[in-house]
């Protein structure tokens, strides 16, 4: 960020309380600084009512990220996390927003102690990562997101956004690699996670299984027995048709880099030694008759393996 400041504006976005609603308004929807005039009676229906969402300019962005660096209030910083959020939903603005510095100054903010804070700031991060050029940049937060997700409350609000952006930084083969030593704390996640948290780590998983070079970290990873469990046949198909892709794609990774006898030889409690098991490989066999046509298709697919 550059450029000369003007020094009414600092102030106003460092008032506290009352003023704080205003700030944000007066950002988004007032006047230039030199001719603003207060109007707060506004401007705390214009916060409540949704209107500061509206897209942004360049100038504006780069004063509401110096708002977010500049200020305490929870109150504030949530909102103007937020409302970058929304404005990088827009690709020009994901570029403005990378230009002007916004990435780091985004990506502290989930370090708050504030669940509520670090909730909007993962929200906001997972918008601008819909960018190669900003994944640059964003790549620094994904093992402490990582960290973060297991020590988070489970199936919370902040633990789905950090998935959520684990997620969007895994549609790429580039970043996937520093998720390597995370697949067993994942997997127990997903073992352990109600439906929502189950289907966000699903997707994560999905994203690595179809990368040749996760294969041997996922196939070698430590999981309980339960995993199996995935495979009963009255799971909702949400969860059973990603746990079969998840299967079929470690299966089509194999057959990429050799015969399954070339494999190396994967440990007792291995997710390999649950997936090319016996156990399995009945839960396969019922799948056969499922009732739901893909769940069954997929199942036969990978029948033959056995
Ligand atoms: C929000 O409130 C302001 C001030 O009352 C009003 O001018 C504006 O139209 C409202 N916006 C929406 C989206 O309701
Ligand atoms: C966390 O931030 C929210 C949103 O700004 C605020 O309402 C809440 O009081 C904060 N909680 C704590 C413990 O500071
Ligand atoms: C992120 O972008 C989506 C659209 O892609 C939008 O619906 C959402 O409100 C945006 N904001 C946040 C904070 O996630
Ligand atoms: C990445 O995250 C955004 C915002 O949550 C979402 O709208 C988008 O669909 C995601 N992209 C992919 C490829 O998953
Ligand atoms: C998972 O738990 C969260 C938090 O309690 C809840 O909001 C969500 O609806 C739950 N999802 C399912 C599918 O039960
Ligand atoms: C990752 O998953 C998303 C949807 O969740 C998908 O759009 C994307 O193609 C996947 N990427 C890879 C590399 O599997």
């Amino acid at each position: 960020m550059g450029g000369a400041r003007d020094a009414g504006w600092v102030a106003a976005g460092l008032v506290l309380g009352a003023g704080a609603c205003y700030c944000i308004y007066w950002l988004t929807r007032g006047p230039r600084p030199r001719r603003r005039r207060l109007r707060p009676s506004r401007s705390a229906e214009d916060l409540t009512n949704g209107s500061y969402d509206e897209v942004l300019n360049a100038e504006q962005l780069e004063k509401l990220l110096y708002l977010l660096e500049s200020t305490d209030d929870p109150i504030i910083v949530e909102k103007a996390l937020v409302t970058l959020g929304n404005n990088a939903a827009f690709s020009t603005n994901q570029a403005i927003i990378r230009e002007l510095g916004g990435i780091p100054i985004v990506g502290n903010k989930i370090n708050s102690l504030n669940h509520s804070i670090k909730e909007k700031a993962l929200n906001a991060l997972n918008n601008l990562s819909v960018n190669v050029e900003n994944q640059v940049k964003i790549k620094v937060y994904v093992q402490p997101v990582c960290e973060d997700v297991f020590a988070d409350p489970l199936n919370s609000a902040v633990q789905l956004a950090g998935l959520r952006l684990l997620t969007n930084m895994t549609v790429t083969n580039d970043y996937q690699h520093l998720l390597s030593s995370y697949i067993t704390g994942l997997l127990h996640l997903l073992l352990t996670g109600n439906g929502s948290t189950k289907v966000q780590v699903l997707k994560l998983l999905l994203n690595l299984s179809e990368n040749p070079a996760m294969t041997e970290g996922l196939l070698s990873a430590q999981v309980d027995a339960s995993f199996l469990s995935l495979y009963d046949g009255q799971i909702t198909s949400e969860i059973l048709l990603r746990a079969l892709t998840l299967f079929q794609n470690l299966n089509n990774c194999l057959r990429v880099k050799g015969c399954l006898a070339a494999q190396p030889p994967f440990a007792k409690g291995s997710l390999f030694s649950l997936l090319y098991g016996e156990d399995c490989a009945q839960k396969m066999r019922a799948l056969a008759y499922h009732h739901d046509a893909d769940v069954k298709e997929k199942a036969l697919a990978i029948m033959p393996k056995f």
